[in-house]
């Protein structure tokens, strides 16, 4: 059994995004189109992947990993014409060749799979996947001869008003034999509305020189779909959605109103966590097992161990230990690393800081630039003054302190372990180990100060 070598169509302006950004390079549950069609070319067995890149060529090319190649189309003539420039890479090892196009996200790899297999038990020179859509408008029409076989396709375009009759569609994926598909190509034409060179056209070609052409009918037509415009590009992304969302329901996930919350591919959950509506789980997360998340939370590249509580808040960049407890509204920005059975209470904001497990910041925090010890209190209204509008600086706060309420650190500074601070202070200076730092005016009272000024509401009765 021979190798199985990709060519991804990927040069196209896609016009109708309306778009500074190249079509193939837009994303579907947080993943590029272009991205997409390699998976699933991978997941169907193919070990070569050729990327036809054009407009935006330097973008597109960004989004093909190492390993995969791309092959510039300086001229947009057409599918055809497109399928050439990749020919041209085409080695005596290379076997069958699948054709897709980039802006399919859909499709599945064992979609794939079984057309690859159906292609070379058939001996066929080409396969043309083809599908039954409600509405085929638009598409290239299969048309076939009076015992039912492939003879060709016409495009929508070039179509008699009979042919346009025809529900079966072509899909735009092909498989080829390579022998047989460098054979076609040198004698494509472009006679026809669009004047390009039609990859389709290599279908009646090869049956012309006495070959054999097969179909594959793809049973679900929305995997076929292509996106063309940003209603489509939405459609994508919510089936990739459901189709993302039942997998972590097969894998011990719960959701409560699966369809309100969003999950990017790569995201991984462990079993019996719960997901509360409205949740954004965007690229690079990774939640852990026991876990209760949102409602209404955002997490992007993070990391969330076993058993994590975390309501209504935002966590970017950010690590979170077990059994730790954050929100509702919190907000941790890139580079925070929270230990475990930490308590991150309501309005309060970490960045890039290291809390030690077993503390307590429960309401109205701010945290930056900092290293805060194991079973530490910040109490209400703490704030550590990071910036002195120059430079950022750290902050070290020791294991057990104490800090009481509405106190400013100015950093730097360090509060040594098992110190306490004062409510209402304004650290400048270290704080020594098992210390009392007060730094605040002592209280003055002035005895019967509101009569004498005559502020006295009850007017002296
Ligand atoms: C194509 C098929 C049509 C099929 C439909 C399925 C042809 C002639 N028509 O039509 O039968 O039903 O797909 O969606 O093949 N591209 C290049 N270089 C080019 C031209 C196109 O790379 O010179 C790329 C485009 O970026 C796109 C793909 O090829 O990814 C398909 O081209 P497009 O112009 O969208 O073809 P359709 O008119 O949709
Ligand atoms: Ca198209």
């Amino acid at each position: 059994m021979g190798d199985l070598t990709t060519v991804i169509l990927a040069a196209g302006a896609g016009t109708r995004m309306k778009s500074e950004k190249a079509k193939v390079a837009h994303e579907a549950a947080g993943r590029s189109l272009l991205g997409w069609v390699m998976a699933a070319a991978e997941d169907a067995g193919s070990v070569r992947s050729i990327v036809v890149v054009g407009h935006q060529a330097e973008e597109v090319a960004a989004l093909v990993p190492p390993g995969s190649e791309c092959v510039f189309q300086a001229q947009r003539l057409g599918t055809g014409h497109a399928v050439r420039m990749a020919a041209e890479r085409f080695t005596p090892e290379t076997d069958s060749v699948l054709v897709l196009c980039g802006d399919t996200p859909l499709l599945r790899g064992d979609t794939l799979k079984s057309a690859w297999g159906n292609h070379r038990d058939s001996g066929c020179s080409a396969t043309v996947l083809t599908a039954m859509p409600g509405d085929p408008t638009g598409y290239g029409r299969i048309l076939r001869n009076a015992e039912g076989h492939v003879a060709g396709i016409v495009e929508h375009k070039d179509a008699t008003p009979e042919q346009r009759e025809i529900r079966e569609i072509n899909t735009g994926v092909f498989l080829f034999k390579a022998s047989a598909l460098l054979e076609a190509l040198p004698l494509l034409e472009n006679k026809n509305s669009q004047g390009e060179y039609y990859l389709t056209d290599t279908l009646a070609i090869l049956i012309g020189l006495g070959g054999l052409v097969g179909s594959h009918l793809v049973a679900d037509p929305q995997e076929t779909i292509g996106v063309n415009d940003r209603t489509q590009l939405a459609e994508a992304d919510s089936v990739l959605q459901k189709r993302i969302r039942e997998r972590h329901m097969k894998s011990g996930v719960s959701f409560r109103l699966p369809e309100t919350s969003w999950i990017a591919h790569d995201v991984e959950i462990g079993p019996d966590t719960l997901i509360l509506p409205g949740c954004m789980l965007e690229k690079g997360t990774v939640v852990g097992p026991g876990c209760i998340i949102g409602p209404h939370t955002r997490i992007t590249g993070s990391v969330i161990s076993g058993g994590v509580t975390i309501a209504n808040s935002v966590v970017t960049e950010s690590e979170i230990g077990e059994e730790t407890k954050v929100g509702p509204f919190a907000y941790l920005r890139p580079g925070s690393r929270i230990g475990r059975h930490v308590k991150i209470g309501d309005f309060v904001e970490i960045k890039k800081s290291v809390i030690g497990d077993d503390t307590k910041i429960s309401h109205l925090t701010y945290v930056g630039d900092a290293e805060v010890g194991q079973r530490v209190n910040l109490g209400c209204g703490v704030v550590v003054v990071n910036y002195d509008g120059h430079v950022k600086n750290r902050t070290v706060i020791g294991n057990d302190a104490f800090v009481g309420c509405n106190t400013n650190l100015v950093s730097p500074v360090e509060v040594k372990e098992h110190a306490y601070i004062a409510a209402g202070s304004t650290i400048t200076q270290e704080v020594p180990a098992y210390a009392l730092g007060i730094a605040r005016s002592r209280q003055t009272v002035l005895e019967d100060w509101v009569r004498r000024k005559g502020f006295d509401k009850s007017g002296g009765k």
